[in-house]
């Protein structure tokens, strides 16, 4: 899709359609006024006949309206204008591009940009808008046998902004927005295809892509030999119950100065989690499909952040494996050796995300980070705890967890803290190793974090539990994309090239 911003009044654009808002009950937005006037009043007639009365959800498309340049006004349903949340805002765009795909109009102007949104400016509404137009035309079709592109595709959108001064912000808005976006959908695509296709090596292969595609990406994978060598135990504990070799790839991003210290993003990469031999049950195993969504959503950034050359150090690392019940896959009762050094007593192996991070969280130190934010469907625990609105956040250090959960309400990919307090490491002690895999009854989010506080003392480190918001399920089932919006905020936010929305 094509994005760009101008300044103008609506009836002078010679485009496809122009989009304004009405608002409950029949108001008309500025440019649904000037669109009135200049037709002689069509606009407010038809809303007098109740046409329109500016609810969500409704709206109402006008051809050839007369002393336009366009083919057509779309006009939205936006509720009370008073009470238009960041939600609703998203949800208005989205209505948009539903009624504008079957409209035949290719080209857009929107001044739904006009409508005011509390706390938030013209470069949030904009980045907003794209990502919620994109969102609603995101289509996974590449394994279906027939493929389908619609009659007459929507291809480009202009943003209405009030004044020329405007116009440089917008232009960075649609910069960043875009970029996210492309990070978003590849994020998706990796996290939609099924185990069968992407395993850690399929993984590993399109992490090196990354490193073709663009400059300043330095893409490396270690195989099983090679993690031996790291003493990488537990990670390798995991692995053994599959056929699939595991693999361990990093994607440097190192677009700022050499001495700068880098933000590391460790995603978990179970590219399918059957339990192993703690057999996870077969209603919706499918869905383990998604168990790779937060080493997605690592790569996905880096490839936002590539796309937008931003001058920071980013370094995404994936420990990736699947977990089987494999002849020789590890038993509940094991105990391995960890890259720490610390050992730990698997009591079951459907905790084995943790497993795998844990030696990729030791492997990070190496690059003596600024900053490391782990992203991993952790716990069903947090599904239960936050549902689908917000992710789980915990880590040591209060700075990184504030700024993250400022960039979540910004972007509106928001999360939430759940306590790190030491009380609750005594669930995970073992009779037999240095720590147990899991704590037990209680706070299962919490505990999963809490082992992975053991291997992450010598630097800055906050954790992110997606099993929640990565992936929808049922009917819609389909990878979010999430947490790339909220990282990509926390990135830009850092660097301050879109200011602050709130
Ligand atoms: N990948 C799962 C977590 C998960 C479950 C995410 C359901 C989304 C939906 C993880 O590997 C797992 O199986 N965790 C166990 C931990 C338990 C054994 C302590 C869980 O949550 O049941
Ligand atoms: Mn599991
Ligand atoms: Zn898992």
């Amino acid at each position: 899709m094509e994005y760009t911003v101008k300044s103008g009044s609506p009836e002078k654009q010679r485009i496809g359609c122009v989009v304004a808002a009405v608002f409950a009950s029949r108001k008309l937005s500025p440019s649904a006024k000037i669109l009135d006037e200049i037709s002689g009043g069509v606009i407010s007639n038809l809303v007098r006949r109740g046409e329109i009365e500016g609810e969500i959800g409704q709206s109402l498309l006008l051809h050839d309206l007369e002393n336009t340049l366009c083919d057509r006004v779309l006009l939205i349903g936006c509720g009370k204008e008073k009470k238009i949340s960041t939600k609703k805002f998203r949800q208005i765009n989205q209505n948009m591009v539903k009624r504008l795909e079957s409209s035949g109009a290719t080209e857009i102007a929107s001044y739904l940009t006009e409508i005011a949104v509390k706390r938030r400016c013209i470069t949030w509404k904009i980045s907003q808008s794209i990502e919620a137009i994109d969102e609603c035309l995101y289509q996974f079709n590449q394994l279906k046998s027939e493929q389908k592109p619609p009659r007459r595709p929507l291809r480009k959108f202009i943003f209405s902004v009030s004044g020329r001064g405007q116009l440089a912000d917008g232009e960075i808005a649609v910069r960043n927005a875009m970029a996210v976006s492309t990070g978003i959908s590849l994020s998706k695509d990796l996290s939609n295809l099924p185990g069968n296709i992407c395993t850690p090596t399929y993984l590993a292969k399109q992490a090196m892509t990354l490193q073709e595609q663009y400059p300043g990406v330095k893409t490396s994978v270690l195989d099983e030999a090679e993690m031996e060598e790291l003493g990488m135990g537990a990670l390798l504990a995991v692995s053994r119950g599959s056929r699939e070799p595991g693999k361990l790839i990093t994607v440097e991003y190192m677009g700022g100065d050499k001495d700068q210290a880098p933000i590391v993003l460790v995603g978990k990469g179970v590219t399918f989690d059957s339990g192993g031999i703690s057999l996870k049950p077969g209603a919706t195993m499918d869905e383990m499909k998604y168990d790779m969504c937060g080493a997605a959503s690592v790569l996905g950034t880096i490839a936002a952040c590539a796309e937008l050359q931003t001058p920071m150090n980013i370094v995404a690392i994936v420990p990736s494996v699947e977990n089987m019940p494999g002849g020789i896959a590890i038993k509940p009762g094991d105990i391995v050796t960890s890259m720490s050094g610390k050992t730990i007593e698997i009591l079951n192996t459907d905790a084995e995300g943790r497993l795998i991070l844990c030696d990729a969280l030791t492997y990070a130190a190496k690059y003596e980070p600024d900053v490391v934010i782990d992203v991993a469907t952790l716990t069903g625990a947090c599904v239960v705890a936050l549902g689908a609105h917000a992710a789980g956040l915990m880590g040591n250090h209060n700075p990184l967890i504030n700024e993250l959960l400022h960039a979540g309400q910004s972007s509106g990919d928001r999360c939430w803290q759940l306590p790190l307090w030491e009380d609750y490491q005594e669930q995970l002690e073992s009779n037999f190793a240095d720590i147990a895999n899991i704590g037990g009854k209680g706070a299962g989010t919490v505990t999963a974090a809490c082992f992975l506080a053991h291997f992450t003392k010598r630097y800055h480190w906050a954790h992110l539990d997606i099993a929640g918001v990565a992936w929808i399920s049922g009917k819609q089932k389909g990878a979010t994309g999430r947490p790339v919006g909220l990282l990509m905020q926390y990135i830009l936010d850092r660097l301050k090239v879109i200011e602050p929305a709130s």
